[in-house]
């Protein structure tokens, strides 16, 4: 993370002195972006570098979902599990993507092309079910137009 830290410094710059807790996030999120995830290393680096509580990263790493501490596949594929998702056969979408992966929730194929995970509601509950493919959303979906985004993303 020691060379993002120019970009650090131009938010810290921006903030009363004392307030580098405010940037935790941030510069979590930035880590992520530019590693794919946290590592541990990224962690001692920004503990020292903002010179706040090491409980304090963990504390947003935990809170966060979207936050990773290990590697992902190149598609994160996101499926929401919450009450209207549920009622609108969330669950049968997690079992096709399973079932057509081979893999299970918190899994990445060997390949490193996918990973699927269960997730709270993504905010989007008037178009359940729904899911996310990486920053992207997919609404109101059924088996037969999963297999289509499968095939779109490359899944034989
Ligand atoms: S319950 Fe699935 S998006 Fe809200």
């Amino acid at each position: 993370m020691r060379h993002l830290i120019p970009e650090f410094e131009a938010m810290k710059k921006r903030l009363p002195p004392g307030e580098n807790g405010v940037l935790v996030l941030p510069c979590l999120k930035r880590i992520q972006e530019d590693r794919g995830y946290v590592a541990d290393e990224d962690i001692d680096g920004l503990v020292e570098y903002l010179g706040v509580p090491r409980i304090q990263v963990e504390e947003v790493l935990s809170f966060y979902g979207m936050l990773r501490r290990a590697p992902i596949g190149r598609f994160h594929l996101q499926v929401c599990h919450n009450v209207s998702c549920s009622m609108h056969g969330a669950e049968r979408l997690l079992d096709r993507l399973q079932s057509r992966l081979g893999i299970a929730p918190g899994q990445t194929t060997p390949d490193g092309r996918f990973t699927l995970s269960r997730v709270e509601c993504l905010g989007s509950c008037g178009t359940a079910p729904v899911l996310m493919v990486n920053e992207r959303y997919y609404e109101l979906q059924s088996e037969p137009l999963l297999d289509v985004l499968l095939e779109e993303l490359g899944k034989p």
